[in-house]
């Protein structure tokens, strides 16, 4: 079996095409959804990842603010920030580049972000809501791997589904989700103990757990859907995913190639997700 290759950069560009529609729907009525993006520190790969959000806004006709801070800035500095976007109509996401540096309590940060303006969807509140199966935002990685089974029509009740990798970023709630989707979930971390055990079982397989073609073709079910959420940089400079992608093509049914899968579609659902507080807030 060859895969089919789940193609996030298509999908993606579907996706921000409405967006753009529906953004231009409400400005019409006087709003231009807006994000404000707060960095702290010069961490290359969040440099990179903050100006590709700024970008995407642009992109679909949305207002952005990008917020930079050195990295030893005084935490007070950032929460008279963030109480300042809270309040300004302009603006109706906010999000904090994660990780923060160590002297920053980085709990107490996203629980500073009006739940209603929390597009990341980290604040404790709105986990909580995820959690009780009615989320108000849906974090922006896990929400993106969702749609690719809505789009792929891949109906995942009863599937048995492995997410590797525990984060509260992707690991948790991608595993809220598939369960949420009636499939029956497990998640492995690093202290999981005959791994591919589990990865053997999964017809469905999402690997976040950050380390470069860690998952080979003799892990993965013949027919699986496998998506991979890693973005490893090799020594030679190109980018990998934690999917070895040449072998696990070979037998699997479905796919995401890194680059070009999942990560193009992470800023379109951060997209998706200030859209929705905009048109929340209209009404
Ligand atoms: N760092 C890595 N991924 C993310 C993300 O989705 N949101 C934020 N705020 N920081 C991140």
């Amino acid at each position: 079996m060859t895969a089919r290759i789940l193609d996030g950069n298509a999908l993606a560009q579907r996706l921000r095409a409405d967006f753009k529609t529906r953004a231009e729907a409400l400005a019409a009525r006087g709003t231009r959804p807006g994000l404000a993006v707060i960095l702290v520190g010069e961490d290359p790969a969040s440099q990179v990842y903050v100006r590709n959000k700024v970008n995407a806004c642009a992109q679909a006709g949305f207002h952005s603010e990008r917020i930079s801070y050195p990295r030893d800035v005084e935490p007070q500095v950032v929460f008279d920030k963030l109480a300042e976007l809270n309040a300004d109509p302009a603006i109706h996401g906010i999000l904090v580049q994660l990780p923060l540096p160590k002297h920053f309590d980085s709990d107490a940060v996203l629980k500073a972000i009006a739940p209603a303006k929390d597009v990341d969807g980290f604040h404790a509140e709105n986990v909580g809501a995820l959690m009780q199966g009615h989320p108000r935002f849906i974090p922006c990685t896990p929400y993106g791997v969702m749609k690719f089974f809505a789009d792929a029509g891949i109906d995942l009740r009863g599937k048995e589904a492995v997410v590797l990798g525990r984060s509260n970023i992707v690991g948790k709630p991608m595993a809220m989700l598939l369960l949420q989707a009636s499939a029956t979930v497990t998640v492995c971390h690093s202290q999981t103990r005959d791994l591919a055990f589990h990865t053997r079982r999964a017809d469905v397989l999402v690997a976040a757990l950050g380390k470069a073609r860690f998952v080979t073709a003799d892990m993965v079910k013949p027919g699986a859907v496998v998506i991979d959420v890693g973005i490893n940089r090799l020594p030679d400079g190109k980018l990998c995913g934690d999917v070895d992608f040449a072998g696990v093509s070979a037998i699997a049914a479905a796919i995401t190639p890194v680059p070009g899968g999942v990560g193009p579609m992470t800023i379109t659902m951060l997209l998706a997700n200030t859209l929705e507080a905009a048109e929340r807030e209209v009404g």
